[in-house]
């Protein structure tokens, strides 16, 4: 029986493909204003804003490729088995191979309709436009949990969280919730590695800091896991 590793990632995953994080230097955040381009009050005020801000990012995803850190991940299915829970809407896990992959902040791919958040679509081309109409008749909207939002996915992703034999976390300042306190429903005593240039402060778990970007951390994190096989 493969030995269950679960990993947390989020933006310092894929800043070796090109997408900025959100709070480093240069980040997104610092860019934009969060409150103009990613809370549903953006959405009220100013739809065009938020639509041309996920478009913007929608079109640099279209010409984006996983990094060595997304490859070395999909590999470790051949010794475990993985299950990914992503604050990303990225798609750049799959397209490495991983094969479980849960998107707690929802897919820059997709959209979804505003009346009826069950119907989501997959988008075939990279802008979505006001007057872009759900089944129903109703505004689409991109497929992504904003500030002030619900984050429905979390109901799946405790009980992965919960089964933990192993639990990682790459790329995230763990700066915010609910996903930054999944590390604190794994079962006591599990491995806990997190992989980062800096240390995200992880409270009251014994974890194995990897103080290197996702490339090099993960393979350094293949080299720690082989007693775990
Ligand atoms: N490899 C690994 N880690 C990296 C790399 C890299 N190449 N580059 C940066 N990092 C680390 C940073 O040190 C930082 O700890 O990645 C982390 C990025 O943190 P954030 O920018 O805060 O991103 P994240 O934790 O994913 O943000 C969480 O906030 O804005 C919202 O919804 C958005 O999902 C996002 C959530």
């Amino acid at each position: 029986m493969k030995k269950k590793l679960v990993l947390l990632s989020g933006a310092g995953m894929s800043q070796e493909s090109g997408l900025k994080t959100f709070r480093d230097m240069g980040g997104l955040w610092e860019q934009y204003d969060v409150t103009e381009v990613a809370s549903i009050e953006a959405w009220r005020r100013n739809p065009e804003l938020v639509m041309k801000f996920y478009n913007e990012r929608r079109k640099q995803l279209w010409e984006t490729q996983p990094n060595a850190g997304h490859y070395g991940i999909a590999d470790l299915e051949n010794d475990f088995d993985v299950e990914i829970i992503t604050q990303n809407v990225d798609d750049l896990h799959e397209q490495a191979g991983s094969t479980k992959v849960l998107h707690l902040h929802g897919e820059l791919r997709k959209a979804r309709s505003t009346a009826d958040p069950r119907l989501i679509y997959t988008l075939d081309h990279w802008e979505l436009k006001m007057g872009d109409l759900c089944e129903k008749g109703s505004q689409l909207r991109p497929h992504i949990v904003w500030f002030g939002e619900a984050v429905p996915q979390m109901e799946q992703a405790l009980p992965i969280v919960q089964q933990a034999d192993i639990f990682v976390i790459v790329g995230s300042s763990l700066a915010v919730y609910p996903a930054a306190g999944l590390v604190n429903y794994t079962k006591p005593g599990i491995p806990v590695f997190v992989i980062d240039p800096e240390s995200p402060a992880v409270q009251q778990k014994k974890v194995t800091y990897i103080r290197e970007k996702a490339g090099k951390g993960v393979d350094l994190l293949k080299v720690e896991l082989k007693k775990f096989r």
